[in-house]
């Protein structure tokens, strides 16, 4: 059963450590990495692979492919200084949304191990069986040197894990993973979700680039650079996500997922699945570290917390007092926006997810999938995910609700003033707010 690699040894260590000098300079200098999608060929029902990140008892790959049950892929593992290994893979389908094309990861196990050098530098993916075997698609293995027990390490020495460490091995409070970004221009709306996820406690915010405009792309350069130079405070990372001409589900959001929980889940206490346009606000406590805190105190060991969804309506404004020429000048949506839907959604429709890396497998865009134990949803006067968009329910009973901006207008104001005193002349996008208190979707009540 088992099949014979055909390359030659030597040859392939040879070309192994030339691969890496040139990964290091690719790494070191150009922001967004390659972690584009590649298309395989003769892989039975998979269609295209995406990385193949080491965690620390298995090499994790994210695919797209034909749905349906896969049992004879089998991944080659190729190490720096010793023979091949070779795993059956556990393939699995994710959540899958009308098409006939499914996102799925492919675990390849291993036993745990703890030196760097014997993590495989390539796998590489063959069909069982197949008449003519050869290597049919290689991936180096990204991640190698991460470590799956650092956060109880660092918990061991006393350490917070929020020192200013400019290595691979910076363990923050909360990771921020947002969908990937699809022609997205609006610099406004990208410089306030940053600014507020600071306020709220992340350490990291990492950002999918498929397309991006210009003013996106100084917005994101000025955070990745002055993290760089160790000036900011919020490390921004941007990974490209050039996608296959297919369908997929919002730009493959699901396995950018994925690709964020295992790439940063172990640097990583808490992990906020949301999306721009969309801000988790805690109600009664400063932050999320304490509403988390509070919650596993009540409820110890949840996989998730969930924080239900209202949106607050732009099709009419009425910024709180004395905030209207910022809200404007600065296209603020939190500064401008206070109508919010009397309607809170159910826990199981458009909610969204903060995740502890550690008790789970996988998730979806707005439940888990894979975890060991049930979703805390957080209660509505603790918690809420407020959703920034044109109304969903046109007409609805709303409710003026300023809690956003009183508990966090000003000090985000000082923060747009300074990130924009920095992006002079860079434009701030299309979308421009409407400033008036009638309902642009509700004229005739
Ligand atoms: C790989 O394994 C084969 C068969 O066990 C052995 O003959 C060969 O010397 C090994 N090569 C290395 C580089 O260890
Ligand atoms: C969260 O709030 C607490 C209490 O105000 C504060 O001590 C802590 O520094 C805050 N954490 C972050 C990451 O802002
Ligand atoms: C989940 O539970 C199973 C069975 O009890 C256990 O084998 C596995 O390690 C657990 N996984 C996590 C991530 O805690």
């Amino acid at each position: 059963m088992f099949v014979k690699p055909t390359w030659n040894l030597h040859r392939c260590v040879y070309f192994a450590g030339f691969l890496t000098v040139c990964a290091f300079f690719f790494y070191t200098y150009v922001i967004g990495r390659q972690t584009d999608f590649k298309a395989v060929s003769d892989l039975g029902s998979l269609l295209y692979v995406h990385a193949a990140l080491w965690t620390g008892d298995k090499v994790r790959i994210s695919a797209v492919k034909d749905v349906g049950e896969m049992d004879n892929l089998l991944c080659i593992f190729l190490y720096v200084a010793k023979n091949y290994t070779i795993v059956k893979a556990y393939v699995k389908d994710m959540q899958r949304y009308e098409s006939e094309i499914t996102v799925a990861y492919i675990n390849c196990p291993l036993t745990s191990i703890t030196d760097v050098n014997e993590v495989p530098l390539y796998v590489d993916l063959v069909i069982e069986n197949a008449l003519s075997p050869g290597h049919k698609i290689r991936l180096s293995v990204e991640n190698r040197h991460m470590d799956p027990h650092l956060i109880f390490k660092n918990a061991a020495k006393g350490s917070k894990g929020c020192e200013r460490e400019l290595n691979e091995k910076r363990v923050v409070q909360f990771t921020v993973c947002i969908p990937p970004m699809f022609e997205y221009g609006n610099a406004a709306q990208l410089v306030e979700k940053l600014e507020m996820v600071r306020l709220l406690g992340a350490g990291r915010v990492v950002l999918y680039d498929t397309s991006i405009e210009s003013n996106v792309r100084s917005v994101l350069e000025l955070y990745t650079q002055e993290w760089a130079a160790g000036t900011g405070t919020l490390e921004v990372v941007v990974l490209s996500w050039k996608l296959p001409r297919i369908p997929m589900h919002y730009k493959g959001q699901i396995a950018a997922m994925d690709d964020c929980l295992y790439r940063y889940g172990w640097l990583s206490h808490y992990m906020v699945f949301d999306d721009l346009d969309e801000i988790m606000i805690p109600l009664r406590h400063d932050n999320w570290s304490q509403l988390i805190a509070d919650r596993e105190k009540a409820r110890p060991g949840s996989p998730a917390f969930m924080f239900r969804c209202s949106v607050m309506n732009k099709d009419h404004s009425s910024p709180p007092k004395g905030f209207h020429a910022a809200a404007l000048l600065y296209q603020s949506s939190v500064l401008s926006f206070t109508q919010r839907d009397t309607y809170i959604y159910d826990f199981s429709n458009k909610g969204k997810l903060i995740v502890n890396p550690r008790k789970m497998q996988s998730l979806e865009v707005h439940n888990i999938y894979e975890a060991n134990g049930t979703t805390d949803v957080i209660p509505v006067e603790q918690g809420i995910l407020y959703h920034y968009r044109w109304p969903l329910r046109p007409c609805d009973p709303e409710i003026r609700d300023t809690r956003v901006a009183t508990k966090f207008g000003l000090r985000l104001l000082q923060r747009l003033r300074l990130i924009w005193s920095k992006l002079e002349g860079i434009s701030k996008g299309d979308e421009i707010l409407r400033l008036g208190e009638s309902r642009a979707t509700c004229k005739n009540r």
